[in-house]
């Protein structure tokens, strides 16, 4: 059965194209245009698994060049839509390079859907559709608030886009996945985030400090009201992610779905500090962290974390991995880059 990956060899994209190799026996067909990636995460994946995928370099805003890659494969049975700008504060810097590249992407890819008979779709969603919550946990029906960047918006049209294409579309099922904070690396430290810009997250910022690439960490704000006064995020570990995927694709192909468009969580539904993340790291790396307590950054919301019930009674979805697991596969995956030089 073949399987189409946008993004597959971006961060959450690699990782998944890994779970895929290693639990189904589905072929893999992978686009990206290495916007935010390179080749190499292939070689990882070989490297991880004894398997070369099938890759297509091609810029899903041209229509043209991505129906090549569905005429070339006849008979995808599922897509899952990675490939997506994804950093919150160049969005609000650029907006018109996001609404440009997520929206535009996505309507390719889903009258390629429509037009190659494609069943099958997963959207990469984010917890960012749902704003400034009030409410915690967040479950799949709390309200949608109004979105804190243009990143964000792309997400809530997005899910908007798939939603009023499936309704039409008789033949076609999707699920949208609202992940809350992705971070860490391949257990065994051999593949993790590999972008080819700057960090802005604080698990990248954390072990580039603890290496020395950056000089030190600041944390953004210690006067919210929650236990220590730093944010509380929802961290889920890349690979508990990817499984995810894995499981939601399944569960379409099966076919006995409850509604044609479905909206899940995917999060530990812990809730965790940054001070909380940063002793995280302390401990399982052994490194002392330079880091201090700085400004609030602008657009940052005090916390979120999920109620991720959905996910468990769906899919069957576990996680697996706990917060040393996510800092202690992120800090291999920062040294194995250091020692091979990239
Ligand atoms: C945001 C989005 C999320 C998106 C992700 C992708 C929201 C609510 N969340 O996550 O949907 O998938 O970006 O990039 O819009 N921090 C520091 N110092 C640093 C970096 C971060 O203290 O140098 C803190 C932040 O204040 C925050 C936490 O660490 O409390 C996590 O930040 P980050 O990793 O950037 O993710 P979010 O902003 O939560």
């Amino acid at each position: 059965m073949k399987i189409l990956i946008t993004g597959g060899a971006g961060y959450i994209g690699s990782h998944t194209i890994i779970e895929i190799i290693q639990n189904t026996n589905w072929e893999i067909i992978s686009i990206d245009n290495y916007s935010n990636s390179s080749e190499e995460a292939y070689d990882r994946i070989e490297k991880i698994t004894g398997k070369r995928v099938k890759y297509y370099n091609v810029d899903l805003k041209n229509l043209l060049a991505t129906e090549k890659v569905f005429n070339e494969n006849p008979d995808i049975k599922g897509i899952i839509h990675f490939a997506a700008f994804k950093a919150v504060g160049e969005s609000v810097e650029q907006p018109l390079m996001y609404y440009d590249n997520n929206l535009n992407s996505l309507s390719n890819i889903l009258k390629c859907q429509a037009k190659y008979d494609v069943p099958n779709i997963i959207f990469s969603s984010s917890c960012s559709v749902y704003g400034n919550v009030e409410e915690l946990p967040v479950t799949e029906n709390s309200k949608l608030r109004k979105s804190e960047s243009p990143y964000a918006y792309t997400k809530q049209i997005g899910e908007v886009m798939v939603d009023n294409f499936i309704k039409v579309n008789e033949e076609l099922k999707a699920i949208s996945l609202r992940y809350f904070n992705p971070v860490g690396a391949h257990i065994s430290g051999l593949n993790g985030e590999s972008s080819t810009t700057k960090p802005n997250n604080l698990v990248p910022f954390i072990t580039q400090t603890a290496i020395g690439k950056l000089e030190k960490l600041t944390v953004f704000g210690n006067d919210y009201d929650t236990k220590d006064g730093t944010c509380v995020r929802d961290y889920i570990h890349v690979s508990d992610i990817a499984n995810a995927h894995v499981l939601a694709l399944k569960y379409l192909i099966d076919g006995v779905v409850e509604k044609k468009h479905d909206i899940i969580n995917l999060g530990t539904g812990v809730g965790v500090t940054v001070i909380e993340a940063i002793n995280a790291f302390e401990k399982v790396s052994g490194e002392k962290l330079n880091y201090e307590i700085g400004n609030r950054r602008e657009g940052d919301i005090a916390a979120i974390y999920a109620n991720n019930d959905k996910a468990k009674e769906t899919l069957a979805w576990e996680s697996k991995y706990n917060l040393d697991d996510m800092m202690l596969s992120a800090w291999k995956w920062e040294k194995y880059q250091e020692e091979n030089k990239f």
